[in-house]
């Protein structure tokens, strides 16, 4: 086999351990780069506080089933995000399978020489808030492992980063020294300027420069590690209001990808224009975009050589490689305090590191980006190379839920997204645009250049890079996209009834699930009532592909029906949980008669506020007392009879 060449095993992490005398392991399981962001930043704080070298490593990467062979003396620290429904991050999903095995079963004493800190990352807006953190400590320490310090939670409906630090200030440092057996050293922490990765800017090449391609050349499919560039075969306005929602339809044939109803597709986005530009500007480096550049790992022993292709340029790096519009934390100000060129520019950079109110107010609740951070400093720092790659994580898809049937069109896939964009509280004269949102909106301006009624408020560069996101043949744009399953999905049983909740943009996979059931009625299945709860404002503003619904309804038969909420048109606001109540004891009846109950759109309120009308029915209707009633619904939670695709 491969191992046999005398080669080391790179997902051999114990033994990369004891060859470079690490003692200290830090896993991440990371879906957008936030849990990937806290394990470096805790393997710095190692280095500072204590001078101990981590490894820090993607989940993925690793054998975990060696996690028994860690050495007594060492530490392994877990960064796990929760994804969705209480489902792991894709990188830890073999993780996840493998902590089902019996061996991490009660009694089994296997992993009795681990010591681990665990800290999670999740949003309590969801209904399983963190559950994989919570998961996961149970599993381990059920498994004979002892946990140190308390199990950290990290709420994003909060603040994350104030839970991340909590948790570390209060529970890993304290407990780390003694664990580790070290002790804290004394240098001064703000001299120390260690990235992860170095930066040369090179004269010339010889070689290929990226110039933001995507994608890992060696492997063979398409997928979440190669993005597909698929062509958009159909594009449609759906709304009226100056909120766009657009349609947009790729193709897939021939790739090796497929769907199934309920999926979501993952776009992978470009950073606009004018945010380069902001950016570059804040940084002096507008001159020095076209330098090529060569971005390696700083430790040489690392497992990741390099975050993205290599060699680039500071143009590409910063249009299609990094998050440069994500909103910096406070250890990224603090590392650039001492590139500030003027001592105003410093102390402004510096408060804004340290006092938790004024970084809330200017920064978080106020939305601003590195450039716009630094521009609120009035300065411009002239940080290197290595700090710049530092500050940022990897630009990452955005996902959202496929709007089309999967047996209808098994190889064109829907998307239906609205623009976004808003005007923070704090500076209400600013204007904060969805990275991807508003780069779909400047595709679908590119490819209709001449229509004046189109107005594209942030520029992008659309053709992507040496032209790859533009198909001359077809003469339309590509988007580059992978397809990740969802555990959303219509009952095996088409006789079940089905009742869905999806207001705004919320009603995507429902579109999908119509179709598909209308399609299966097409071959000649039997079909149970379908009754979808839509709201919009208005219905000549927002009601999204209001042409279709009619003639899909009229194909199934009539104790299917779609039942609108419209907010705007009356003086007192109605939403989709009004109706929902309007109809209670029908619902409640279809609920006992064995329906599946779908809620998609915004998680805070809406879903919240549905979950309770059910509650409110089980009471009411079905005459249980507070704590069955809420059982009832937990029931048909655990029975994939109350799903949720939800966001915060
Ligand atoms: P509004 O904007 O008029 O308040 C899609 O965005 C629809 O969802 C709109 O009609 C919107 O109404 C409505 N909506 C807003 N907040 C909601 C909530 N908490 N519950 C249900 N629907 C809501």
């Amino acid at each position: 086999t491969e191992q046999n060449k005398g080669e080391s095993d790179p997902s051999n992490f114990v033994e990369t351990m004891k060859k470079q005398n690490r003692k200290v392991v830090i896993f991440y399981g990371s879906q957008t780069g936030t849990a990937e962001d806290c394990a470096e930043r805790i393997g710095k704080q190692c280095k500072k506080r204590f001078g101990v070298a981590p490894l820090v490593l993607d989940i993925e990467q690793c054998n975990m089933k060696l996690l028994d062979q860690v050495p007594e003396d060492s530490l392994a620290i877990f960064v796990m995000a929760t994804y969705g429904e209480g489902e792991p991050t894709d990188n830890a999903q073999e993780f996840w399978d493998l902590l089902e095995n019996p061996e991490y079963s009660e009694g089994n004493n296997n992993l009795k020489n681990l010591r681990y800190f665990i800290f999670g990352l999740g949003n309590s807006s969801y209904t399983y808030y963190n559950w994989v953190c919570k998961t996961v400590d149970e599993k381990l320490t059920c498994s004979g492992a002892t946990r140190i310090g308390e199990l950290g939670m990290g709420d994003d409906e909060k603040s994350l980063e104030d839970d991340f630090e909590a948790w570390q200030e209060e529970q890993l440092w304290p407990l780390f020294g003694d664990a580790l057996q070290v002790d804290a050293t004394s240098q001064d922490s703000s001299a120390v300027a260690d990235t992860k990765y170095k930066v040369v800017e090179l004269e010339e090449t010889e070689g290929h420069v990226y110039s933001g391609e995507l994608g890992d050349l060696s492997v063979a499919e398409w997928g979440a590690k190669k993005p597909y560039p698929a062509p958009i075969t159909s594009r449609d306005l759906l709304s009226a209001s100056d909120r766009h929602c657009l349609h947009l339809e790729v193709d897939i044939s021939n790739t090796g990808m497929t769907y199934s109803t309920g999926d979501h597709i993952a776009i992978w986005p470009t950073n606009s224009e004018d945010e380069l530009f902001k950016l570059a500007h804040s940084l002096g480096l507008e001159e020095k975009l076209d330098t090529i550049i060569h971005v390696t790992a700083a430790d040489e022993t690392s497992a990741k050589k390099s975050p993205f292709p290599q060699p680039t340029t500071y143009r590409a790096m910063m249009r299609h490689y990094l998050d440069i519009c994500q909103i910096p934390s406070r250890d990224v100000l603090q590392m650039l305090v001492r590139f500030a060129p003027t001592p105003e520019a410093g102390e402004t950079i510096k408060k804004l590191a340290t006092d938790k109110d004024e970084y809330k107010r200017v920064v978080v609740e106020s939305v601003r980006n590195l450039a716009e951070v630094l521009d609120y400093t009035g300065a411009v720092f002239h940080i290197p190379g290595d700090v710049l790659v530092e500050s940022f994580s990897r630009l990452q898809p955005r996902y959202y839920s496929i709007s089309s049937s999967s047996s209808e069109s098994p190889n064109t896939v829907s998307v239906t997204a609205v623009t976004l964009k808003y005007r923070p509280e704090p500076t209400p004269e600013r204007t904060v645009f969805g990275v991807n949102t508003n780069y779909l909106w400047a595709v679908h301006k590119n490819l209709n250049d001449d229509d004046e009624a189109i107005q594209v408020e942030t520029e992008y560069s659309v053709t992507g890079p040496n032209g790859a996101y533009f198909d001359d043949k077809l003469n339309t744009a590509k988007l580059p996209v992978h397809i990740r399953q969802s555990n959303f999905k219509l009952p095996t049983d088409d006789t079940k009834p089905v009742i869905m909740v999806g207001p705004g943009t919320g009603v995507a996979p429902f579109r999908g699930f119509v179709r598909e059931r209308v399609y299966r009625k097409k071959q000649g299945k039997q079909i149970g009532p379908t009754i979808l709860y839509f709201g919009c404002r208005r219905q000549d503003e927002d009601y999204l592909y209001n042409e279709e619904w009619k003639e899909l309804f009229n194909e199934l038969d009539d104790t299917s029906k779609m039942i609108n909420a419209f907010s705007r048109e009356t003086d007192k606001k109605v939403y989709v949980q009004d109706k929902l109540k309007e109809n209670g004891e029908e619902t409640w009846n279809l609920l006992q008669n064995g329906a599946s109950f779908y809620v998609c759109g915004e998680a805070k309120h809406m879903a919240k506020d549905v979950q309770k009308a059910i509650i409110g029915f089980a009471k009411q209707y079905g005459g249980l007392d507070d704590a069955a009633a809420e059982e009832y619904v937990s029931k048909l939670r655990d029975t994939g009879r109350y799903q949720e695709d939800v966001w915060a």
